[in-house]
């Protein structure tokens, strides 16, 4: 499916300094990345650019939700960290700032080709009231010329580094959020048929939205996890609902049972398009975890086109893969909420502020 933005692609990027927004928002445990997809999803776009020519590269995230105020547990070092050791031949800085004299000097001392990650943007409150102010500040200290939204997992919110900032300069996607929204968006607009949809997790309210935008458009929708444990009730025909569970000592249903996650596998085994949100039981226990490990080597050896979203989901699925790096998924996307919102067929303000094609 076209892409309706502009991409990195479409732009000269030799000679220029780009800011780069990316969502290095990462698990980290004693100051350390214990999950990098995200940042290694960043990396075809940065090598693109450092490829074609381009001067300087700057790197813009949050990390989490420190409230406005400079938390030490939330800075991006660690994660600036993870991308130098991903990219040994080039260098990566950090500066645990985002605007200012301390920065403006870095950005001037920066060797040609190379990247300067600065601090977590949510260290200040202006970046998630989407303040002008912050974000021309932010431009006008790196002298960025060029914006590049990669950060697809953050591309929901409207903030100063998704919305404020790619109104002043020229903005452009990344990759990623090419290669995430071009397959979310296919799978909904001009999927392979029969499509199914697979819809876990333990919110009603966060996927019945999703549930209704696909409804008219899915061949099949299979729904377990805790909203079929917790009783979900079909409205359509279309809808398959788990409907045997695997239980704890207490009689807790906390995973989908045999028979409902063999009925599921057979429907997957009918796909051309498979679309899974949300883990289908809790799989942090590995008791629990057999249903939701059984879909994804089904997917994972499917011939169909096999998108996983939700940040449980493909986090889950991630684990998986480490463990079984044979699998293969069309596309295990980085956005939690961002996915979701997508899928359910809402706009996202951090794409449609970049320049349409
Ligand atoms: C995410 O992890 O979903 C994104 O990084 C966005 O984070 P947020 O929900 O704190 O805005």
């Amino acid at each position: 499916m076209d892409f309706r933005k502009k991409t990195v692609r479409d732009v000269e990027v030799a000679g220029k300094t780009v800011l780069v927004r990316v969502d290095y928002n990462v698990p980290m445990k004693d100051g350390e990345v214990v999950e990098d997809m995200r940042i290694r999803g960043s990396l075809p776009t940065i090598k693109y650019l450092l490829e074609n020519g381009a001067k300087k590269i700057i790197l813009i995230s949050h990390l989490g939700r420190p409230d406005g105020e400079v938390k030490p547990e939330f800075s991006l070092g660690p994660a600036a960290g993870q991308l130098s050791a991903l990219l040994p031949e080039v260098q990566v800085n950090f500066i645990n700032k985002t605007t200012g004299p301390e920065v403006f000097d870095a950005v001037q001392k920066m060797k040609d080709s190379s990247i300067l990650m600065l601090e977590n943007l949510r260290f200040s409150p202006a970046e998630e009231e989407n303040s002008e102010e912050y974000a021309k500040s932010i431009v006008n200290v790196t002298g960025a010329q060029l914006f590049v939204q990669d950060g697809f997992a953050v591309i929901h919110r409207a903030h100063a580094s998704t919305d404020a900032i790619a109104r002043l300069i020229p903005a452009v996607a990344g990759f990623l959020v090419e290669k995430e929204v071009s397959s979310l968006e296919g799978a909904m607009e001009a999927p392979e048929r029969p499509l199914l949809v697979i819809i876990g997790g333990a919110k009603v309210e966060d996927k019945q939205p999703m549930i209704d935008k696909f409804l008219p458009l899915a061949d099949k929708v299979a729904v377990g996890g805790k909203i079929a444990a917790d009783g979900y009730t079909a409205t359509d025909e279309k809808v398959y609902v788990a409907h045997d569970f695997a239980t704890d000592e207490n009689g807790a249903k906390l995973d989908i049972g045999e028979e409902s996650t063999q009925d599921i596998i057979n429907m997957i085994n009918e796909a051309k398009t498979v679309v899974w949100n949300g883990t289908l039981g809790m799989v942090e226990d590995e008791r629990f975890a057999k249903s939701s490990l059984a879909v994804a080597r089904a997917l994972g050896t499917s011939h169909a086109k096999t998108i996983v979203g939700g940040g449980d989901t493909a986090g889950y699925v991630e684990k998986v893969l480490r463990d079984e790096p044979g699998l293969s998924f069309t596309l295990v996307s980085t956005g939690g909420g961002a996915s979701l919102e997508l899928l359910s067929g809402k706009k996202l303000p951090g794409l449609e502020v970049l320049q349409d094609r």
